[in-house]
């Protein structure tokens, strides 16, 4: 079966996942307030992770026994059940032959190249009502259309929109 490649994140409501210096301090608030927006049950239901090296090194996770990637050109080998990969990321995917679920962590950086390609089939985006102005933009290719609403969850003061291709 096709492996579903699923980008989960939050966006402040201007559209930028971080300040230009890669800092998240506006997203400190919701993450102490004891809502888990669904997160825990969407990482249950993944069985791969993919993530971009600005964003591992932000935030070191070890992903509890996921199998992850960590995509880096500066970095390589394996690190417990991270494994450090490089190149076109289509290439990559054929390569690897993944299967199931895989959440796209991000950053931008990544989320672009697999966008170009078509290659995410789910967006479940919480939408923080921060309105920063300037930032690391969620989306850098603009021509993505067609999507279908599957689900709006509001939490709290955050909407999270869940869409697919
Ligand atoms: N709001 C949220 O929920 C959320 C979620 C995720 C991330 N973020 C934020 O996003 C920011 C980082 O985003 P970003 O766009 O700057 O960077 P990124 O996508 O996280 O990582 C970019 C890095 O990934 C590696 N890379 C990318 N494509 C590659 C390829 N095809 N082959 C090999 N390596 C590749 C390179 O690592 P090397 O430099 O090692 O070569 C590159 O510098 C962080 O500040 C983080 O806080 C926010």
């Amino acid at each position: 079966m096709k492996p579903k490649i699923i980008l989960y994140i939050a966006s402040s409501l201007d559209g930028f996942i971080a300040r230009i210096d890669g800092s998240v301090d506006w997203l400190d608030k919701y993450s102490e307030s004891g809502q888990d927006y669904g997160y825990r049950e969407f990482f249950e239901s993944v069985d791969t992770v993919i993530v971009g090296n600005k964003t591992q090194k932000k935030f070191p996770q070890k992903y509890g026994d996921k199998t992850c990637f960590v995509f880096s050109r500066s970095s390589e080998g394996t690190d417990g059940n991270i494994t450090y990969v490089k190149g076109d990321v289509k290439e990559f995917m054929k390569k690897c032959k993944l299967q199931g679920r895989i959440w796209l962590v991000g950053g931008a950086d990544l989320i672009d190249q697999f966008l170009k390609y078509g290659l995410i089939d789910e967006f479940i985006i919480s939408m923080m009502p921060e309105i920063l102005g300037s930032g690391i933009p969620l989306f850098k290719t603009m021509d993505l259309t067609r999507l279908k609403l599957v689900k709006s969850t509001p939490y709290g003061n955050v909407m999270q929109v869940h869409y697919k291709k």
